[in-house]
């Protein structure tokens, strides 16, 4: 009996396997063994059971939203990314994470009543992992863009940031038009910062071709340690934080522009952002998000 329902599961794991690999013909078919490996997407997984659908449970919908997963808040972010996100152990920390935006999170899912969960992974995928239902909302150091605004829904912003130069010292570069000199300048993907540097030089960019992107800010500044790049830009929150750990980097002065940073649910989850909106209005209102900012910067 058992050896029969073993292979029955066997026949419909195969079976399912091939449904994943859509309509093609026998030739693409053959081709799927080498790709299967790689393909990390939900689609390939035949556990996945299409009547588990969290959208339709009753509880949540009493609140006027639902999420992802019945009681938690997932929350997708890039933990490399002081002090708004980062990977930490010791007191205080929610599940080895630390950070402005993670003690945000924390009072968020406190008023909603659900269990904060945070997807660590790089910042253009936590933006895609939103939209793709795969988070309930990022929360990220996230810059509100007007073509961000139009894939997701932006929150009340709850703290500014502004794009800075990082140079090594000693280096030629004194302004930011001294970057237009043929310099390479280090991003984090998917940025703002990536966005300003990689503009063309008529929208006051230094051009694609003078910008290396890198899966995080540490990686930038480190490739500007190792000669890599010229200079990196990047938010000014983590780039006084890159400035006094490593020795030798000082930042450019500059009047720079303030970003709004918000958090962000996918676009049309309204149900959600209004209950994330008025929880955060209420704790910008009480001074419990300053308390947070004051908590990691130091008031200047
Ligand atoms: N503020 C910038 C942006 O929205 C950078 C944010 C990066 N955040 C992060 N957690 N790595 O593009």
């Amino acid at each position: 009996m058992k050896k029969l329902l073993a292979m029955l599961l066997a026949l419909a794991m195969i079976l399912s396997q091939a449904a994943c690999g859509g309509s093609g013909s026998s030739a693409e078919t053959q081709s799927e063994p080498t790709e299967a490996p790689v393909e990390t997407e939900p689609e390939v997984e035949p556990e996945a059971e299409p009547e588990e659908e969290p959208e339709t449970e009753p509880e949540a919908e009493a609140a006027g939203y639902t999420t992802v997963e019945e009681g938690k808040l997932i929350m997708s972010t890039n933990a490399a990314f002081p002090p708004y996100e980062m990977v930490a152990d010791g007191e205080g920390v929610y599940n080895g994470f630390e950070g402005i935006d993670v003690e945000i999170a924390v009072a968020l899912a406190d008023k909603l009543g659900l269990e904060l969960v945070i997807d660590d992974m790089d910042f253009d995928s936590a933006l895609v992992a939103v939209q793709n239902g795969k988070s309930d909302m990022v929360l990220a150091g996230l810059t509100y863009k007007e073509e961000r605004d139009k894939v997701m829904d932006f929150s009340t912003s709850y703290a500014t940031g502004q794009q800075v130069v990082i140079v090594p010292d000693g280096s030629d570069i004194e302004t930011m038009d001294d970057l237009a000199n043929d310099k390479m300048i280090g991003v984090q993907r998917g940025t703002t910062g990536e966005m300003y540097a990689a503009d063309t030089p008529e929208n006051g960019g230094y051009g694609e071709d003078h910008v290396l992107a890198y899966d995080n800010g540490a990686l930038a500044v480190q490739a500007m340690l190792n000669g890599q790049v010229d200079a990196v830009i990047i938010d000014n929150g983590p780039a006084q934080e890159y400035v006094k750990s490593n020795a030798g980097l000082h930042l450019l002065e500059g009047d720079w522009v303030l970003e709004n940073y918000c958090l962000a649910v996918d676009e049309g989850n309204t149900g959600l952002l209004e209950a994330l909106n008025s929880a955060l209005e209420e704790m910008i209102a009480d001074g419990t998000v300053q308390a947070i900012i004051d908590k990691y910067i130091a008031a200047e």
